[in-house]
């Protein structure tokens, strides 16, 4: 479905009753990464996937910011009338809900914050953005896919999971090339959100996978530790992509977090 923002078209899916839970995929994705969580939560929520500007069916050009990114969720909450919601962000999904919170913490019932981390680039981490916003601007889409795709899945999956690879191979080749840069810009101008941290008041579930070797564990910990009454559940045999790769798992987790939502 699209929906009409004040400044752009939106893609997004909309399925289930219950509880709203707005999916935010990670760089880059679009919002069929969320495929298993919208076949699978239905019953406990109803579960909302975006396609960020550039990605998809959200066309946009450059540039963007996190709190772009955040004020686009906000408005499509607007659009649907969505007051609150479980906002449940992947990696840069994970960077944009944290923007969502410094920006819109009253439209925010809950997280879910998978495989992502609080802290901003290193200098190192942005000269390596620029490397691949030229391979994006120079080679195209396909070849970020051929660089991205093993630091993406976890070793469990690329051995025994071959359907995974290429479906995220194809969803990562068939990204925007002005999307892909666009999101490579925002990602390295995003602002260091661990002093957001101590502030989030609402139940946090947060995910990783043992096998992700983009977001490590340690920083994915400390995330956990400095938000105030948060869990964290490291899914075993999966890697960055965890929602994808172990789903009954993770939707399991998703859909406990739920139910003790229901009752606070
Ligand atoms: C993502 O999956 O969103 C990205 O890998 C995050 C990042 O590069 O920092």
């Amino acid at each position: 479905m699209i929906a009409l923002l004040s400044n752009i078209e939106m893609g997004y899916d909309e399925v289930g009753a219950g509880t709203p839970v707005l999916f935010v995929h990670g760089f880059p994705h679009d919002r069929s990464l969320w495929m298993p969580q919208l076949q699978g939560l239905t019953v406990q929520a109803r579960c909302y996937a975006v396609d960020l500007r550039g990605f998809g069916e959200t066309t946009a050009a450059p540039p963007y910011s996190m709190d772009q990114y955040a004020d686009d969720l906000a408005g499509l909450m607007d659009v649907l009338h969505i007051d609150r919601a479980v906002i449940a962000g992947l990696s840069m999904g994970g960077y944009i809900a944290l923007a969502m919170w410094r920006r819109h913490a009253s439209r925010v019932r809950g997280f879910v914050l998978s495989n992502t981390r609080a802290g901003a680039d290193s200098e190192e981490g942005r000269e390596k953005r620029r490397t691949m916003m030229k391979m994006a601007r120079e080679q195209g889409s396909s070849a970020v896919a051929d660089a991205m795709i093993t630091g993406m899945l976890g070793k469990t999956t690329r051995a025994k999971r071959p359907e995974i690879v290429n479906g995220v191979h194809r969803m990562i080749s068939s990204a925007p090339v002005d999307g892909v840069v666009g999101g490579l810009q925002a990602m390295m101008d995003r602002p260091d959100s661990t002093p957001t941290l101590a502030t989030i008041d609402v139940p946090t579930l947060v995910v990783t996978g043992d096998e992700d070797a983009l977001i490590p564990i340690e920083d994915v910990r400390s995330m956990h530790a400095a938000i105030r009454g948060s869990s964290l559940e490291v899914i075993t045999g999966a890697g960055h992509l965890s929602n994808l790769e172990r789903p009954a798992a993770f939707n399991h987790l998703v859909s406990e977090f739920l139910a003790r939502l229901s009752f606070q």
